[in-house]
C-alpha cells in the first residue's frame, strides 16, 4: 500500500481489491456508468436476450392478477422498486394503477443517478399525476434505511433477474435484508431467470452483435477513463460460461497474452499471464424449487409464481409472514 491509497473512492478500492485477488475479479455493479447504462438498454432489446421480452410478456399479460393482492388490501400503499432501471416493465404496472385511480407512491431505487433522472423525467411526461420519490442507493442500504416506510402496506419490486447478479449466499443475504426491511403482510415481487436449455442461456450472454462484449469491456474502459489505467481492450476477450448444475452463468475477461497493466490512480501495475481471467459477473438461473426454498428460508410465503408461456422466466409474488 502507498500513501495515495488513503483517499481512494470506493471504485478505486474495489478495483484494487479485485485485481489483487487470486483469481482476479471486478464487481459487476461498475458496469453501470452512463455508457454501461446505454449498453444495457441495447442488451435488453437484443433478440438473444430473452429475459426482458419474457418478463414483459408476464407483466403485460398478468398485471391484474399480480396486483390483485395489494389492491385487495383496499388501502393507499407504497410501490418500491429496487433497481428501477429505465422503468420500461414497471410502467405496465404503473399505467394500470393510475387507470384504476388508487392512491399510491412510487419509490424507484437505483445505484445510478443518471438512470433515476431519466426515469423521473419520462414518468413526468407520461403520467403527470403520479407521485414519484426517487432514491439513489444500493439494495442493501435502501432496505436498511426504508425511506418509504410510513405504516402503509408496501409492494416491493425486485424485477429483471437482478437477484441473479449475486451469488447464492449474497442472494440469501439480500432476502434477509428484504425480510428485515418489510413488515408482516408486505408483498414482494421478484424476477428470476429460470434454468433452461444451456445454449439459450449462453446465447443471451454472447450475442451476435457483440453488445454484451462491449458491456463487459466497458469495465476496463471505465478503469482507463476514471483511474488513469492503460488496459488494451483488444488484448482481452469476453468469455461467458454456463454451469447447468449450479445455474450460474459467469462472465470473464480473458487476457489473450502475458501483459502488464498500470493503473495510475492506484500507483500499481498488475501482471496477467496468458489466458488469465478476470471474473466480472454472475447471472444465476434458478429452478422453481430453489426459489421456493429461498422464500421459506427468508420468512416469506409464496403467493403465486407468474411464468411466461415458455416457462423461461418467473415473477414470483411473496408475502411476509
Ligand atoms: C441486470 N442483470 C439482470 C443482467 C443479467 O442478465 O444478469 C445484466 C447483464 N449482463 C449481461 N447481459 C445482461
Amino acid at each position: 500500500m502507498n500513501a495515495k491509497n488513503t483517499d481512494f473512492g470506493t471504485f478505486a478500492q474495489d478495483v484494487m481489491l479485485g485485481l489483487n485477488s487470486n483469481p482476479k475479479t471486478l464487481p459487476s455493479k461498475y458496469f453501470y456508468d452512463a455508457k454501461g447504462d446505454k449498453l444495457f438498454q441495447q442488451i435488453m432489446a437484443l433478440p438473444e436476450y430473452y429475459l426482458t421480452q419474457k418478463e414483459y410478456e408476464i407483466l403485460e399479460g398478468q398485471h391484474k392478477q399480480i396486483l390483485a393482492s395489494i389492491l385487495g388490501q383496499g388501502q393507499p400503499f407504497n410501490l418500491v422498486e429496487l433497481g428501477a432501471g429505465d422503468g420500461m416493465k414497471t410502467k405496465i404496472l404503473l399505467r394500470y394503477l393510475v387507470e384504476t385511480d388508487v392512491d399510491f407512491t412510487y419509490f424507484p431505487i437505483d445505484f445510478s443517478g443518471s438512470v433515476l433522472e431519466e426515469l423521473e423525467q419520462s414518468l413526468g411526461q407520461e403520467m403527470p399525476g403520479l407521485q414519484v420519490k426517487p432514491i439513489q442507493s444500493t439494495y442493501r442500504d435502501s432496505l436498511k434505511n426504508q425511506e418509504w416506510e410510513n405504516g402503509l402496506p408496501n409492494l416491493i419490486l425486485f424485477l429483471g433477474a437482478n437477484l441473479g447478479n449475486f451469488g447464492v449466499d449474497e442472494a440469501k443475504n439480500i432476502i434477509n435484508h428484504l425480510r428485515v426491511g418489510t413488515k408482516k403482510g408486505d408483498l414482494v415481487l421478484l424476477g428470476f431467470d429460470l434454468k433452461k436449455d444451456p445454449q439459450t442461456i449462453l446465447d443471451a450472454y454472447h450475442d451476435r452483435q457483440g453488445i454484451t462484449r462491449e458491456f463487459n469491456m466497458n469495465l476496463l474502459e471505465r478503469i482507463n477513463r476514471e483511474l488513469d489505467a492503460d488496459f488494451d481492450r483488444e488484448s482481452f476477450m469476453h468469455w461467458p460460461t454456463y454451469d447447468p448444475v449450479s445455474g450460474e452463468c459467469r462472465s470473464y475477461l480473458v487476457s489473450r497474452k502475458p501483459q502488464q497493466v498500470t493503473i495510475g490512480a492506484l500507483n500499481q501495475s498488475f501482471e496477467f499471464e496468458a489466458y488469465e481471467s478476470i471474473f466480472t459477473e454472475i447471472s444465476k438461473k434458478y429452478s422453481l424449487t430453489e426459489i421456493g426454498s429461498l422464500a421459506s428460508s427468508g420468512g416469506f410465503q409464496v403467493e403465486e409464481n407468474f411464468l411466461d408461456s415458455e416457462g423461461f422466466f418467473a415473477d414470483v409474488l411473496w408475502q411476509k409472514t
